[in-house]
């Protein structure tokens, strides 16, 4: 392992190689509080540092769900959750949060003078990283030329700046590497698992030498869960693999302060009903449901890894940290009592609080719920030698995205995250991964708040959640049959209204529900031929009210000619938007379908009649009488001739003639910076007494600032020039109402705000 030493350090075990030099920097550079000398257990006593970014997250969530709800969220806000160094980028900052220094500046600004406080920083660039799954793929590929990049590009800038005398009084945790040491534990018969190896193996040892040198930070590694590493066939050779990388550093053992247990995952902290005995004569462990794995919980993993490494020749000192984020499992479905059947597998399964299908299941796991909170030192498991509970998965943020997105930082599609995914890893079984999920690490709302309903131990309101939002949405109308094959049917339909918006739908067919979806049209697939089926949609709203289920809708699946041959179609379009209108045109707009053999064109409908057949997504209707409204969509199709559901519905209203477009608006616009990122906010208000079927917001970036990632709306920007245009739930913006949009984006100057809005053509008032 090459040594790195060109960098000054400031640890104790270089302290005396560099006392000389360092005395007189230090007398200057240093704060008045001289740091504090290492501690075993970084928690105890301290306070810990609370990521605004997240808990802004949180506090706007609440805004949403009002009530009890919001009160409960907000109750929760100011727990301190981990700062994931993801990507090379995060360091400085990017679209996705304030970089290191401004939460190691905001830390020490929350820090009381003579209270201890934690920083909790995750590592998590590896070549290679995640390399038995998608979802989580990194930047860095699993090559020398990347190596050398984690070093000099993300561990020595990470290891500079906390060396920074400025940031000597805080007690930084790190995390290391979540899954890459345990991967090559269980998975290194994969390709790419094997291609990872040794860089897991030399960028772990190398992060642990320069966090070590700093001086203030605790590294603990990353080890797995009680589902994944709990066999003794797994447990073992883990324990001796952590013993050779760390035994592979400058300073060995003292390198690590421990290890952390379930980070981003949701097995429990403690399974109160069950025991590794004999039921009538056979062990429990022996359900399907453990595998013959005695370990049914993280309690259960950490004691038995702490004997494991400590027979190993780890000192007896290390301490053990859970993620306790995400594994709470409360909520109606937590069993009460222990199961009085005498089946194993019945009995384990109605026994279990841990509610997933199967202990594989990772991404974004339905029914899980926040579990412990933070908490040095917590009692109850003495065997566990815990240093603390940790919150390193941040509640409310992905792990990955259900459906392909395509980005820039490397990660892919893991159908693991697709509920509609029958997963062999998972003993064949749907995956049970929640619906409508962003990439990796981006703020997944209807997680967050299934995460509180389900918490355990229950989270307490107080009251402040302001006026509950009891109002359902209205109830989905317009039911339109879409393209069929001989195992599914689409259908799309009309959008709800909402006083706070609607967030999504529940498809039933013949009373059940099949799936659920942010857009207005879905495909109900896994259907007999020749077969008809009921179909009604419920709509839902961030409170989680539900509307009455809508009108039935009659679908019949085609009869099986026997031929064979592609009858998928392709996906409806999105995005349907009108993006101008003169006294006798509407131009609309749309986003492309995809189709397992191509998209071959789209037929745009006036008014239900076909009015063109062509191979763009945009479209000018032209000839048209001025002053007139006329409803739009849209249909894909493909070379087989398959038909896709319509894209949903758009109004599109040419101008009166010599009249202007609708305009009297006003928007308040605010920013909210750090180093080269932003967050921005947008209320636009209808003021004209005229309600707008449909809008395009444009404005001018005065400071080369561009969008990355926007919300309740659809951005594009050519230049300076951003055009926004609603989502389908805020089309309409009746007279006088108002939308909340907002986006993230990067500047690189001093990010002064836009000063001109138009909306439809006309300029707004801006407050
Ligand atoms: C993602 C990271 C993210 C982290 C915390 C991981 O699954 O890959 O990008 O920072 O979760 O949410």
């Amino acid at each position: 392992m090459p040594s790195r030493s060109s960098r000054p350090r400031r640890g104790a075990a270089v302290a005396a190689s560099l006392a000389l030099l360092a005395a007189p920097l230090v007398a200057t550079a240093a704060p008045a509080n001289a740091a504090e000398p290492r501690v075993s257990n970084p928690f105890a006593g301290a306070t810990q540092y609370v990521n605004d970014f997240w808990s802004a997250n949180v506090e706007a969530a609440a805004d949403r769900a009002g009530g009890d709800l919001g009160s409960r969220m907000r109750a929760i806000a100011d727990e301190p959750t981990a700062v994931w160094m993801d990507r090379i980028s995060a360091i400085e900052g990017n679209a996705d949060g304030p970089g290191l220094r401004h939460h190691l500046d905001a830390a020490i600004e929350q820090k009381q003078p003579g209270v201890p406080m934690f920083f909790n920083l995750v590592i998590y660039d590896l070549p290679g990283r995640d390399c038995y799954a998608l979802a989580s793929n990194g930047e860095l590929k699993p090559n020398a030329t990347d190596m050398a990049r984690y070093k000099t590009e993300y561990i020595d800038v990470i290891a500079d700046i906390l060396d920074d005398p400025a940031y000597e009084d805080l007690r930084v945790v790190a995390t290391i590497e979540p899954d890459s040491l345990p991967n090559l534990v269980t998975n290194i018969s994969t390709p790419d698992c094997q291609a990872s190896a040794p860089y897991y193996r030399e960028g772990v040892a190398y992060a642990l030498d320069a966090l070590h040198a700093v001086g203030n930070v605790y590294s603990y590694i990353d080890a797995a869960h009680a589902g994944w590493l709990g066999w003794p066939s797994n447990g073992g050779p883990a324990a001796k693999l952590f013993k050779e990388v760390v035994l592979s550093t400058e300073a060995g053992y003292a390198s690590v302060a421990g290890f952390v247990t379930n980070t981003a995952n949701s097995t429990p902290l403690h399974e109160p009903f069950l025991e590794d005995v004999q039921l009538g004569s056979t062990p429990v462990r022996s359900a399907s449901f453990y595998e013959w794995n005695a370990d049914f919980d993280e309690a259960d993993w950490t004691a038995h890894l702490y004997d494991l490494l400590v027979a190993e020749g780890f000192p007896t000192s290390i301490g053990m940290l859970i993620d306790t984020s995400r594994n709470g499992w409360g909520g109606a479905d937590r069993p009460t009592a222990v199961s009085t059947s005498t089946n194993l597998n019945t009995y384990v399964d109605e026994s279990r609080v841990d509610r997933r299908i199967h202990r594989g299941a990772w991404c974004n796991p339905a029914g899980a719920g926040i579990g412990e909170r933070p908490q040095a030192s917590p009692a109850g498991f003495p065997e566990s030698h815990l240093h603390a509970y940790v919150w390193v998965k941040p509640p409310g943020e992905s792990d990955g995205a259900s459906s392909d997105i395509p980005n820039d930082q490397g990660k892919r599609f893991d159908r693991m995250c697709d509920p509609t995914f029958v997963s062999p890893k998972l003993s064949n079984q749907l995956t049970g991964a929640l619906p409508d999920a962003p990439l990796a690490g981006q703020w997944f709302e209807s997680q967050f708040r299934m995460l509180v309903e389900n918490a355990y131990p229950a989270i307490e309101g107080d009251g402040t959640g302001g006026p509950a939002d009891t109002t359902a949405p209205s109830v989905p109308t317009g039911l339109t049959a879409g393209a069929t094959t001989t195992t599914s049917a689409s259908v799309s339909w009309t959008a709800s209204t909402d006083d706070r918006g609607v967030t999504g739908y529940t498809v039933l067919v013949d009373g059940a529900a099949v799936g659920t979806t942010s857009t207005t049209s879905f495909t109900v697939t896994g259907l007999e031929a020749g077969t008809s089926y009921a179909v009604t949609v419920r709509a839902r709203d961030a409170a989680g009210n539900v509307s009455a289920a809508s009108a039935p809708l009659t679908v019949t699946t085609d009869e099986d000619d026997g031929s064979g041959g592609d009858d998928q179609p392709p996906s409806a379009p999105t995005g349907l938007r009108v993006t101008g209108t003169t006294t006798s045109t509407v131009a609309l707009a749309w986003n492309a379908s995809t189709d397992d053999t191509g998209v071959t064109g789209y037929r745009v409908f006036r008014d239900g009649t076909q009015v063109a057949e062509i191979s763009a997504t945009s479209f000018t209707d032209t000839g048209l009488a001025a002053g007139t409204a006329h409803v739009y969509a849209v249909r894909a199709v493909d070379a087989a001739g398959n038909l896709s559901a319509t894209s949903g519905t758009v109004t599109g209203e040419t101008d009166e003639d010599g009249g202007q477009p609708a305009g009297a608006c006003t928007v308040v616009y605010s920013a909210s910076s750090w180093n080269t990122g932003f967050t921005g906010s947008i209320r636009l208000t209808n003021d004209s007494a005229q309600a707008l079927q449909s809008w395009t917001l444009t404005f001018d970036f005065p400071d080369g600032q561009s969008i990355t990632q926007g919300w309740s709306a659809q951005y594009a920007q050519t230049g300076s020039t951003v055009t926004v245009t609603p989502a389908a739930w805020n089309t309409t913006l009746g007279a006088g109402a108002s939308v909340e949009i907002g986006f993230n984006g990067s500047h690189s100057g001093t990010n002064d705000e836009p000063t001109a809005f138009t909306l439809n053509g006309a300029s707004c008032t801006v407050g």
